[in-house]
């Protein structure tokens, strides 16, 4: 759980709401015992013959006397008087903090009671508790006492005590009622708690919407604080990091897994902590109705709790593998969608749908996995909370039937309502264990992506001088992660500022690996790329990318106007700029003839647009940067050969001053190069001009009659 744990820093500056949400809590836990605790009074009113009223007389004549009180008819043998009245007996262990403790015992009936000048000989229960019940602290009363096995009468000189703050409060309320006469007269005070129930409810629940408001919100202010680093961290891995793990996995994490561990936030703060604290409120309402009780029906706790760690484990497992399988479900969709085109063209819709078919059904299999733990949870424990429960009620039915203990039916059944209570929310709590793993593994996939290399982007690092004198590749090696072959192998190049150099050899020769170290998409796997003598993996990022202009071969557009696209890493435009940079890289004429010119929105990606009008209008953008160096990667290869060489001509002029690295096929750019570089397998064959070349080098030779020839150079 560090992961999630960890996650949770993302909540702390919205701690005021959660800070409320958690008074919520409180507020909603009070209120649900509240209306849990007039359960008994509702018991007593409808079950009992004492009712609501001899109920509350009796606790507070108990209090008086400082010994639990029941009232009972005397057994048949009995020879005493007036036995057919109910009398009062003491039952359970005298309260151990009053003064009479010890004076009134166990199992002693009282019949009468001698109050002042007063004298009542024998006295029905129910009017000798509320007698007692009414009487004054520190009173000395004289109660008639005797023996269930005798009929002898004795005389017990008391002192009345205080009631408790619970009983008078209880004296208190119940005394607004009249006292009922009849069963019928009863009706309006269980209306009235009826009434109250459905008051303390309606509160509850408001407080409910607020504490969810509250935590939710503070949940989803966090998950967009979660997004936000993501794309900070996002655009600061390197290039090598998205075409090693591909860019649908990372918009997984972006979208499935901060969801998941959504989840777990919400999880967090809504059950986490309502479902917790009415637990505990109402675990404390069974201790106090019963803690012998509430104890035994707590034995389902241990096994419900490995049970429950073990399924948690089990969840983090399976939602793992859940997640992936969502990953690869979109790398699947990115790969044909984007690919729409060639996939429609060789019809191979089956083949695709297959596919897909194949990975959605894995991650049909990884969800279904997912729900089962999950569903599995809440099922167990409730089998083991059953059974505690019943163990529980046995041992209460035992002690009801046997008289024991001081529980009567009604108390019983307040302990069962706290008890099934009290298993609701510990029900719901059982899932939030596996939501919590889940989430966690979901945090562990955020930090994976946190935590991957980032580009050193070294505050302190000295900015690279506008480039000068030269660019050296130096003893430069490389091999792409996953791979067993090195893509370069102790490259050495030196180009003076301002040449103009042109890179070919056949595919996968390691030209776009090369260009790639300058403005360190790549950085070495060993050996130095200088430019100026100074080692660019020293200076910072920006002062380096920024001199430096880069045309790849797939041109790379926005959703936005072309005026945008070509403006693009100009920080305000310039629209006189960026017209210039669109004639050099005469795109200036074919964007004009657009309705709405420089303004037209250009589609996803550019889709409106042609290969070759995309490139240009690439070429104007890194032509309008201004840069030092300019990188070519075979960036004409989509433009007419006329285009082009009118291209080359504005390029001849522009690339003046400026260090050019070509990539190219096609014979007319090559030439106007002042040296050519022919590379294979990852070296350099050969450098020189064209004529030199031709008469020493046969890869030059080959690649010249092969590629430029049938490129139509
Ligand atoms: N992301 C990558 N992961 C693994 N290998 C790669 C990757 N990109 C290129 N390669 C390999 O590196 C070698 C050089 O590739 P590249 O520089 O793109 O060649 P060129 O641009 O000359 O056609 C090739 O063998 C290619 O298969
Ligand atoms: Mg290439």
């Amino acid at each position: 759980m560090r992961d999630f744990t960890r996650s949770l820093k993302y909540l702390w500056p919205y701690r005021l709401r959660i800070g409320l949400a958690l008074l919520c809590t409180l507020g909603i836990s009070v209120l649900w015992a509240g209306g849990l605790a007039a359960i008994l009074p509702a018991a007593k009113v409808l079950m009992s013959s004492e009712g609501l009223h001899g109920w509350v007389y009796r606790l507070a004549a108990s209090d008086r006397l400082g010994v639990d009180l029941v009232s009972y008819l005397p057994p048949e043998r009995t020879q005493l008087q007036g036995q057919q009245l109910s009398w009062v007996v003491a039952v359970g262990q005298p309260h151990r903090s009053h003064r009479n403790a010890g004076a009134l015992l166990p199992g002693q009936w009282v019949v009468g009671l001698e109050d002042g000048d007063v004298a009542h000989r024998f006295l029905r229960a129910d009017a000798l508790l509320r007698l007692l019940a009414m009487q004054q602290p520190d009173r000395r009363i004289t109660l008639r006492v005797c023996r269930s096995d005798s009929d002898q009468i004795t005389l017990l000189p008391v002192v009345t005590s205080t009631l408790t703050l619970s009983t008078q409060a209880m004296l208190w309320l119940t005394r607004r009622f009249p006292e009922p006469r009849t069963f019928a007269d009863r009706f309006p005070i269980l209306l009235t708690l009826l009434v109250f129930g459905i008051v303390i409810s309606i509160l509850r629940d408001a407080l409910r919407i607020l504490q969810e408001f509250l935590s939710s919100s503070a949940v989803w202010y966090a998950v967009n604080d979660i997004r936000n680093d993501n794309y900070n961290v996002a655009l600061r891995l390197p290039v090598g990091y998205y075409a090693k793990h591909g860019t649908a996995d990372a918009i997984s994490r972006f979208t499935y897994d901060v969801g998941m561990l959504a989840r777990g936030l919400i999880t967090l703060l809504s059950k986490t902590l309502v479902e917790p604290a009415k637990a505990l409120a109402t675990l404390a309402l069974a201790l106090i109705l019963s803690w012998k009780l509430t104890l035994i029906a707590l034995i389902a706790g241990p096994p419900a709790f490995l049970a429950i760690r073990r399924l948690g484990r089990a969840m983090r497992r399976v939602s793992r593998q859940a997640m992936l399988s969502m990953s690869q479900m979109l790398e699947v969709l990115e790969e044909t969608l984007g690919g729409i085109r060639v996939v429609k063209a060789y019809t191979m819709e089956n083949r695709e749908r297959r596919r897909f078919l194949r990975v959605n059904h894995q991650l049909l299999r990884q969800n279904l996995k997912v729900f089962f733990v999950e569903a599995l949870t809440a099922p167990i424990v409730e089998a083991l909370g059953i059974t505690a429960a019943m163990a529980a009620v046995a041992v209460a039915g035992y002690w009801v039937l046997h008289n024991q203990h001081d529980l009567d039916a009604e108390k019983f059944l307040a302990l069962m309502a706290c008890l099934v209570a009290m298993f609701d929310p510990i029900r719901k709590l059982s899932s939030v264990s596996t939501v919590f793993h889940a989430s966690d593994a979901a945090a562990a996939r955020i930090r994976e992506l946190h935590d991957a290399p980032q580009e050193v982007t070294s505050p302190g690092a000295p900015s690279l001088p506008r480039h000068r004198r030269s660019i050296e590749f130096r003893h430069v090696s490389f091999r792409y992660d996953g791979t067993s072959d090195d893509a370069l192998r102790d490259v050495n190049l030196t180009i003076r500022a301002g040449e103009n150099v042109a890179i070919v050899g056949p595919n996968g020769s390691g030209k776009t690996t090369l260009v790639s170290m300058l403005p360190r998409l790549l950085d070495p796997t060993t050996g130095q790329v200088l430019i100026d003598g100074t080692d660019i993996a020293r200076c910072s990022l920006r002062s380096l990318r920024r001199q430096i202009g880069l045309v790849t071969q797939d041109a790379v557009l926005f959703h936005a106007t072309i005026e945008e696209n070509i403006s693009y890493g100009l920080h305000r435009s310039q629209p006189d700029k960026t017209r210039r940079a669109a004639e050099r890289a005469y795109v200036d004429e074919f964007i004009r003839k657009l309705p709405e010119g420089y303004g037209t929105l250009v589609g996803p990606h550019g889709a409106t647009l042609s290969g070759g009008e995309k490139q240009r209008i690439s070429i104007a953008r890194a032509i309008l940067r201004d840069p030092a160096i300019l990188i070519f990667d075979e960036a004409m290869s989509q433009i007419d050969s006329d285009s082009e060489h009118r291209i080359q001509q504005a390029m001849q002029e522009f690339s003046r001053g400026r260090t050019t690295l070509i990539v190219a096929h096609r014979f007319a750019t090559v030439l106007a190069a002042g040296r050519i570089v022919v590379m294979q397998a990852g070296r350099i064959q050969d450098s020189g001009t064209h004529d030199e070349l031709m008469s020493r080098c046969e890869l030059y030779r080959h690649l010249y009659a092969t590629q430029f020839i049938a490129t139509g150079g």
